[in-house]
């Protein structure tokens, strides 16, 4: 086996409880609990890590009847197998309580929590995930507070809140609810979750730029043409009408997702591996992205909705013919940006984003593209491909450097070829999924891969500038694609205008 190179050693995890709020929806089923499973599951997962996990949430339900769900849960979006006896092991520290919408409910929660403790001989290590409502928030942090059920900052035993995103709806509200949430934590109890952060390839980014050396000497507006960021799903709203239709394309990736991948891909290097270095460098990066001026919307944003279509062979409705999604809606699934960095680094440097549901490919990449070779030697013409650095973030996690070679024969015949690396051939060893990485870095205590409120409002004002146009004026078209395609046309003429084109998927 090749010599690897040990950095930071995993952190030790303090035995917990796992406090989840709306724990019959869908976030805990798809993510949370298998996550939680995973993470104890039988050493076969991450590590046999020590805590309980209690469910939340407001509907009355019996917790065989909640066990159930649970076992059906991680039976479909678990990584690994279901395991009756693994399940069985971790079914026995899974709780549930009903009453979250209840005046008593926080006082049964922490009767129940202080009788789980003492069960199962764990310490009051408390760890509240809020996957409700925003507008939830404000109520739940306060309610916990009442409680008695925060401790304060360097208190013998931890209280710490994950944070899900959206946080606000625009960028007055997110300021609204991070206020909120600090009357009753202190900053280092916030865990303000993005789980693209938890995924391995976003946190390979990192180490690509900053463990080699070939990379970041070329990584600016000197050697750079272009950059683009893609997050393309194949999926449309699917059952999340009523969070999804108020949000949209901007909200629901743009402000969060893909502006933290910017942020990673363009920073300056952090002047260490500490979590609070790393943050500043991001929002430094935020601070110097190109707020979208008044007038500009219309040229540097496209925006668009799926029809129908097919995707996968199959044909699927438009998204106005979803279930719970209004007639009358204006809301855009895909959406493509033309932004700039003004900083030194990336001075005049497009970064072309565009994400959206119902989209020919299920893909999520960055695509660095340098500049072209002088027009002497070998590109006289000026037609040889340029090199390209892609990294793809899912399904097929890697990277593929372009270059050029000749192609062997008696003649000078260039050819583009691919260096291409994929994880899956080169690492074995089981991935842990984001959620898995994450929640074991909340019980840690390590915010490294976790979000700050300055980096969260910083993200909204960027946002904020575009939503700000689409409010006022009407003019600015919401462009209708088939499901299937890649997006709407509008968008291919935003990159064709510059004489460039998005990269196939
Ligand atoms: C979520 C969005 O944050 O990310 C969803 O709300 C989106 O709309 C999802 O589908 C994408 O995550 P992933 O990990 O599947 O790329």
């Amino acid at each position: 086996m090749d010599q690897t190179y040990h950095i930071a050693e995993a952190q030790a995890v303090p035995a917990c409880t796992v406090v989840i709020f709306g724990a019959s929806g869908d976030l805990a089923r798809r993510k949370l609990i298998p996550a939680l499973y995973n993470l104890r599951a039988c050493g076969e997962g991450v590590g046999a890590h020590d805590f309980a996990v209690l469910g939340f949430a407001r509907r009355q339900i019996t917790l065989d009847r909640f066990r159930d769900q649970m076992r059906d849960a991680v039976a479909t979006h678990s990584r690994l197998e279901l395991n009756n006896s693994c399940w069985g092991d971790f079914a026995e520290r899974l709780d549930y309580l009903a009453g979250l919408d209840q005046p008593s409910g926080f006082q049964r929660l922490r009767m129940r929590l202080e009788q789980l403790e003492a069960n199962y001989g764990l310490p009051p290590n408390r760890i509240y995930y809020l996957s409700i409502p925003p507008e939830a928030i404000d109520g739940t942090v306060a309610g916990l507070d009442e409680a008695g059920l925060i401790a304060k900052p360097g208190a013998p035993h931890f209280s710490r809140v994950v944070v899900e995103k959206p946080i606000g709806h625009d960028l007055e509200s997110a300021r609204q609810t991070n206020h909120t949430i600090l009357r009753h934590f202190d900053e280092s109890q916030i865990f303000r979750i993005d789980h693209y952060l938890g995924k391995e390839t976003v946190q390979n980014l990192l180490v690509l730029r900053f463990a080699n050396t070939i990379f970041e000497r070329m990584w600016g507006a000197r050697n750079v043409d272009h950059v683009q960021i893609t997050v393309a799903e194949s999926e449309g709203v699917g059952s999340r009408a009523m969070y999804y239709d108020p949000a949209g394309a901007l909200r629901d990736m743009v402000q969060n997702h893909i502006l933290q991948l910017l942020a990673l891909i363009a920073m300056e290097p952090p002047v260490s591996l500490e979590a609070q270095a790393i943050r500043e460098a991001k929002l430094n990066l935020l601070r110097a992205l190109r707020r979208v001026s008044p007038g500009e919307a219309a040229t540097l944003v496209v925006r668009g909705r799926y029809s129908a279509g097919t995707t996968d062979g199959q044909q699927v409705r438009g998204y106005l013919e979803e279930e719970g999604i209004p007639n009358n809606s204006r809301t855009e699934t895909f959406v493509a940006i033309k932004a700039f960095i003004d900083n030194w680094r990336w001075a005049g440097v497009p970064f072309y984003l565009r994400t959206g549901k119902r989209i020919g490919a299920r893909e999520s990449l960055i695509h660095i593209q340098f500049k072209e070779v002088p027009r002497i030697l070998f590109n006289r013409t000026g037609v040889l491909p340029v090199n390209a650095l892609t990294l793809r973030i899912q399904p097929d996690e890697g990277f593929s450097f372009g270059v050029l070679a000749k192609q062997p024969g008696l003649g000078v015949t260039i050819r583009p070829v691919r260096m291409n690396l994929r994880y899956q051939s080169e690492f074995q060893g089981p991935v842990p999924d984001a959620y898995e990485r994450l929640l074991l870095d909340v019980m840690a205590g390590d915010h490294t891969l976790f979000v700050s409120a300055a980096f969260v409002e910083q993200s909204w004002a960027f946002v904020q500038s575009i939503l700000d146009q689409w409010a006022t004026d009407y003019s600015i078209p919401l462009n209708e694609y088939p499901a299937g395609t890649m997006g709407p046309s509008a968008a291919d003429q935003l990159i064709q205008a510059d004489g460039r084109q998005w990269l196939s998927l």
